[in-house]
């Protein structure tokens, strides 16, 4: 039985058991009746849908409307559970937020910040990797934080050490309990010169999310340069703040004193519109992403085009006189030929997106000749390709760096690199899902084989995925819940 969140959305599911000695799909042990999608696959997925602002930006925008002194207004917020944890966790800290007049607008009134029960905070433990993010604004506005336990995909072991440290420099106290993290900052915030091992997109927002109210210069070398951090420096820049970006992945921000709510419409969701793209070329179909932008998949783009799947971009026409307004959007299609075989890594900005790589390696299995897929963001990330193979995909895993480049995890024992033999032609099986990206490739895989499946434990990928049941509805998918 799953149990809820008071906000009604189910809490992440416990970890699927498998029996891995059995030979087939059977291997499944566990059946979670009330979330469990039957697919009925093979049909091509036809027509139109929207993605809205991404999740990685408007989780993140949100938590940086703590910092400011009057209401901020974010428009296009897709309805995931991400948004509602992040949702839940202001309102626990006395912001008001209330739905605003637009479709998608919140409303997020931080003018009487206050502390949060522990026991209140800890409904959230396990329910995503945002909670991380509140340290420097609750620190900034309360003088002390209690981070509960993340939760977030199993796809490595993800510490946060980077954060840490970074919180320490800054002048924060940092205590790990049990129960979860707490932080004062006695002294106040100051900046620092700080350097992370890796460019990671959390780690570079903490620095931003607490630079910018703190004394003093910070200068952050080798940050993460993604889309999103860049769309947060914009929040962040319309509340107050003074944030350059330098070449070579140096940021510096200039704390000020105090920062005021800001309006801001985000960045689309680049990964749904990946994800929907490898959908059609999986499935032999053809799917407009309405909202999806060019910017920000150059990368993705040139991949579909090398594996041979055809787009069309459309730019957003803004409307002036004698030219009506139109939404942009990209049309991803299957060539109707077959499909050719490529060798990829994943990589940070500007490389190939670590949460692309699970869909498109489902559309991969229907390649002709050898894929190559070396995963060097995320040591764990390639799991899901179990249930593929039982499914008639051919993919092996190997611990060695495949890629042109090798990575952190060559000499570790990870099995961080993947071979897809195509074409495979899919067959119906029993899956779980295992993580948000890889749950959304399964979803893809059972649409794209002959017959029916079932997918348990769907509603983590609402995590995500915007209403992705009702978009399915829409291109047309034969699928329905069971029960
Ligand atoms: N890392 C550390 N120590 C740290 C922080 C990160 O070793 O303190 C390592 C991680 O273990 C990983 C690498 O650095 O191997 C990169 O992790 P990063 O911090 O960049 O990832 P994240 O901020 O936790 C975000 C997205 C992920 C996305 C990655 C990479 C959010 C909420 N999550 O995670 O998105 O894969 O950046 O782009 O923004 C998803 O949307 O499904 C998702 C997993």
């Amino acid at each position: 039985m799953l149990t809820r969140l008071p906000n009604g959305y189910p809490r992440p599911l416990a970890a699927p058991r498998f029996n891995p000695g059995a030979p087939d799909a059977r291997r499944l042990e566990v059946t979670l009746t009330d979330d469990v999608l039957v697919v009925h696959g093979g049909a091509p997925l036809q027509g139109q849908i929207r993605v809205r602002g991404a999740k990685n930006l408007v989780s993140k925008a949100m938590v940086a409307a703590l910092l400011g002194e009057s209401p901020s207004h974010l428009y296009d917020v897709p309805r995931i559970r991400d948004v509602e944890v992040v949702r839940g966790l202001l309102e626990l800290h006395g912001v008001k937020v209330s739905d605003g007049a637009d479709d998608g607008e919140i409303v997020m009134d931080p003018t009487n910040v206050e502390s949060a029960s522990t026991d209140e905070i800890n409904v959230h433990a396990g329910s995503s990797r945002i909670p991380i993010l509140l340290c420097g604004p609750l620190l900034h506005r309360l003088g002390h934080a209690f981070i509960p336990d993340l939760g977030g995909c199993h796809i490595g072991p993800r510490p946060i050490d980077f954060h840490i440290q970074a919180l320490r420099e800054f002048g924060a106290v940092v205590e790990k309990t049990p129960e979860g993290m707490h932080l004062s900052a006695p002294t106040g915030l100051r900046g620092a010169k700080l350097e992370l091992p890796y460019p990671s997109v959390g780690a570079t927002e903490q620095v931003l999310l607490t630079a910018v109210r703190a004394e003093g210069v910070t200068e952050l070398r080798n940050a993460a340069i993604e889309p999103e951090i860049m769309d947060l420096i914009c929040v962040l820049q319309k509340m107050g703040a003074i944030i350059t970006v330098h070449t070579d992945r140096v940021i510096e921000v200039h704390g000020v004193p105090r920062l005021h709510g800001y309006k801001h419409r985000p960045i689309p969701d680049r990964i749904e519109a990946a994800s929907w793209a490898a959908a059609a070329l999986a499935t032999k179909g053809e799917i407009e992403v309405l909202g999806a932008r060019q910017a920000d998949m150059m990368t993705f783009l040139n991949v579909f085009r090398s594996i041979g799947g055809e787009c069309e971009i459309t730019d957003e026409r803004v409307a002036r006189p004698g030219v009506t307004a139109a939404e942009g959007g990209i049309k991803f299609w299957h060539p109707g030929h077959e499909l050719q075989a490529v060798a990829l890594e994943t990589d940070v900005h500007p490389g190939f997106m670590t949460d692309w790589q699970q869909p498109l390696v489902v559309a991969l299995t229907q390649a002709r000749g050898l894929s190559i897929m070396h995963e060097t963001v995320y040591e764990q990330r390639l799991g899901y390709t179990d249930a593929l193979n039982q499914m008639g995909a051919t993919i092996q895993v190997y611990r060695d760096c495949l890629g042109g480049t090798p990575c952190r995890f060559g000499r570790r024992n990870f099995m961080h690199s993947a071979v897809i033999a195509g074409p495979s032609k899919l067959h119906a099986a029993d899956l779980v899902i295992p993580d948000l990206r890889a749950g959304f490739a399964h979803l893809i895989a059972a649409l794209a084989a002959e017959g029916t499946s079932r997918v348990y434990g769907v509603d983590l990928i609402n995590r995500g995925y915007e209403d992705f049941e009702g978009k399915l509805a829409a291109l047309g998918a034969h699928v329905e819940r069971l029960g």
